[in-house]
C-alpha cells in the first residue's frame, strides 16, 4: 500500500510490533514513537496489526473487547448502491483484513450477510504466526445475528468455512430454521429472550465460548443497537473522500441514545484521502 502515513506524530506506531497482544490498545498508555514509522511508505500489515492491537489480557484473564469496523462517505452514506464496496478503496481493504486477522470473531446483522453476500472468512497467511502464537484458531468464526434465521444454509459461509459459523439468535427463533442452521454446521447460540438478540448478552456468549476479540461489522442497524446497548468498546470508521447523496443509511441506524455516546480519537492515518480513524470509548 503506498502512502499509508499517520496524519499526526501520536498516531505513528511501534515498529516491529507484535500484534494482536503487543502494546498498541487503547488504554494500553502511549503506544506510540514518533518517527518510528516513517511518512511516505506503505505500512507493513505486521505494523497495522500493531497499531490495531487488542488491549492485553488484563489479571484476571482477557476481557471481551468489542470493536466496530465501518465505512463512510464525507456525506455520512454507509453504502452505495445497497453495498459498501463502492466507497471502499484497497487500503480501506487492507485495513479490513487486517481487523479480521486479529479477531476471534465477526460479528454481522443477517441483512448484511444477504445483501453483501458474505463467505467464510479466509485464513490470513500473514497472521498465521501471530494467530497460533495468540492462541486463535485460523480464522475468525462469522457470527450472524438473525431474528428470523431467513439465511441461505446452503451457502458456503454455512457449509464450508475455517471454523463453524454461528448464528445468534433468540428463543423465538423459528425452530424448523434452528435445524436447518445446525443440518448446514451452523452453531445456534441463544442470546436473547424472545425474538432477537441482546447485544451485552451476546458478547458474553461469546466470550464463554472463549471469543473475546470481537470485531463487528456492521450493518447499521446491528450497530444502533451495539451502541444503545453500550456494548461497543471501539470504532475502526473510514472516511470515504466520495459525496452520494441520496437516501442511503448512515454507520448507526435505529432509535437515538438519550445523551450522545464520547468516544475518543486513538489514531488517525490517511492514504489517497481516506482517513482511518481508531476511536475508544472515552
Ligand atoms: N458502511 C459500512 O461500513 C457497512 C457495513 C456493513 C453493512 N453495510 C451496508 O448496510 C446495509 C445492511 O445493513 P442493515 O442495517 O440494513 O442491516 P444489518 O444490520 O446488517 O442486518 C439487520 C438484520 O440483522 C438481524 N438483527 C439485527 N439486530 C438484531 C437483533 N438484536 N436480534 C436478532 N437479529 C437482529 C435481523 O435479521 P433477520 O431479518 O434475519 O431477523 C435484521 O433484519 C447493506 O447495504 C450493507 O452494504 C455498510
Amino acid at each position: 500500500m503506498q502512502r499509508l502515513f499517520p496524519v499526526t506524530d501520536e498516531t505513528v506506531a511501534r515498529p516491529g510490533g507484535t500484534a494482536p497482544d503487543g502494546e498498541g490498545a487503547p488504554g494500553a498508555g502511549p503506544v506510540l514513537s514518533p518517527g518510528a514509522v516513517s511518512g511516505d511508505r506503505e505500512w507493513t500489515l505486521h505494523e497495522l496489526a500493531a497499531a490495531y492491537a487488542y488491549p492485553e489480557t488484563g489479571p484476571g484473564g482477557r476481557e471481551p473487547w468489542l470493536r466496530a469496523n465501518m465505512i463512510s462517505t464525507l456525506d455520512g452514506a454507509a453504502q452505495h448502491d445497497g453495498r459498501s464496496q463502492p466507497i471502499s478503496c484497497p487500503a480501506d481493504m487492507r485495513i479490513f483484513g487486517v481487523l479480521r486477522g486479529l479477531a476471534d470473531v465477526v460479528i454481522v446483522g443477517a441483512q448484511t450477510v444477504r445483501q453483501e453476500g458474505y463467505r467464510p472468512a479466509r485464513e490470513p497467511e500473514a497472521f498465521a504466526a501471530l494467530r497460533k502464537e495468540a492462541g486463535q484458531g485460523p480464522a475468525p468464526a462469522i457470527a450472524v445475528v438473525s431474528a428470523s434465521l431467513e439465511l441461505d444454509f446452503s451457502a458456503p459461509l454455512f457449509t464450508s468455512p475455517l471454523v463453524p459459523t454461528l448464528v445468534l439468535t433468540g428463543t423465538a427463533a423459528p425452530p424448523d430454521r434452528v435445524t436447518a442452521a445446525e443440518k448446514a454446521g451452523a452453531q445456534v447460540v441463544i442470546a436473547g429472550d424472545g425474538v432477537g438478540v441482546d447485544p451485552v448478552r451476546a458478547v458474553r456468549a461469546l466470550a464463554d465460548r472463549g471469543m473475546t476479540r470481537l470485531l463487528a461489522e456492521g450493518g447499521p442497524r446491528l450497530l444502533g443497537q451495539l451502541i444503545a446497548s453500550g456494548a461497543l468498546d471501539e470504532l475502526c470508521l473510514t472516511v470515504s473522500p466520495m459525496l452520494t447523496a441520496g437516501d442511503a443509511q448512515r454507520i448507526a441506524g435505529g432509535p437515538s441514545v438519550t445523551v450522545p455516546r464520547r468516544f475518543a480519537l486513538v489514531s488517525l492515518l490517511e492514504e489517497d484521502g481516506f482517513l482511518f480513524g481508531r476511536y475508544g470509548r472515552a
